[in-house]
């Protein structure tokens, strides 16, 4: 589900200041710049007590469509590249993944994001890699191959993903078309910000093959699933 234009910008702006006032404690992983646990933070690092935490600055806002009394996840993230597909479950309860575009490095191009119908039955988060393989600091606990490969995937579809769809959003150097045999698309997003994003946490989604430098977003997770509402 995408609400639109639902983020003035003037949060926006708050929240893009937050990240890059916090230069120093970014993390790089996977290629991605991160800031994690932002969800409590306050929008300034002067400590000044009028100065929202991101929380209640986005509280009233996403508590129209769902319960966010339970946070269990949250990062900014900056990512010059498209990331593989993947699922993030908690071990413990269902989620829901918030997605919060924020900044564009060409704010006049399209980019999208993809969710599939297909979900993760492990009690864990995992990331497709196909045939692709990084060493380093990724956590291999949730590293697998393709995803029709995969038990742990639950509805997988016969057919290969449709070939014009394949090479609109998802082709990459690293994604081969076998990386999406079996799954097919539940929703391809515009990634555009203001508008926010919810699915559930256990769905495959990836970024779609970038047509900008790098963007921004803002990723939340609460307890809850979308059937609920
Ligand atoms: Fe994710």
């Amino acid at each position: 589900m995408i609400i639109e234009n639902v983020i003035n910008n003037e949060v926006l702006d708050t929240l893009i200041g937050n990240f890059e006032s916090r230069e120093d404690q970014h993390k790089y992983t996977m290629g991605m710049e991160k800031l994690d646990d932002p969800w409590h933070l306050r929008c300034s690092r002067n400590s000044n007590y009028t100065t929202p935490e991101v929380s209640e600055l986005l509280k009233p806002i996403l508590d129209q469509y769902i319960d966010t009394s339970t946070n269990v996840g949250d990062t900014y993230f900056k990512h010059y590249l498209p990331y593989f597909p993947h699922a993030d479950n908690n071990s413990a309860f269902d989620t829901i993944n918030v997605l919060i575009p924020l900044q564009l490095s060409s704010p006049s191009e399209e980019q999208h994001f993809v969710v599939f119908d297909q979900t993760n039955t492990e009690q864990s988060g995992a990331t497709w890699l196909g045939g692709y393989d990084r060493p380093g600091n990724f956590q291999h606990n949730k590293k697998r191959t393709y995803p029709f490969h995969d038990s742990t995937v639950a509805g997988c579809v016969s057919e290969y993903v449709d070939q014009d769809i394949y090479d609109t959003y998802l082709k990459t150097s690293s994604r081969s078309r076998e990386l999406f045999r079996g799954l097919s698309i539940d929703q391809v997003y515009r990634w555009s910000p203001g508008d926010v994003i919810f699915f559930n946490s256990n769905q495959i989604h990836c970024s779609a093959r970038m047509s900008v430098k790098w963007k921004l977003g803002l990723s939340l997770r609460f307890k809850g699933s979308l059937e609920d509402k």
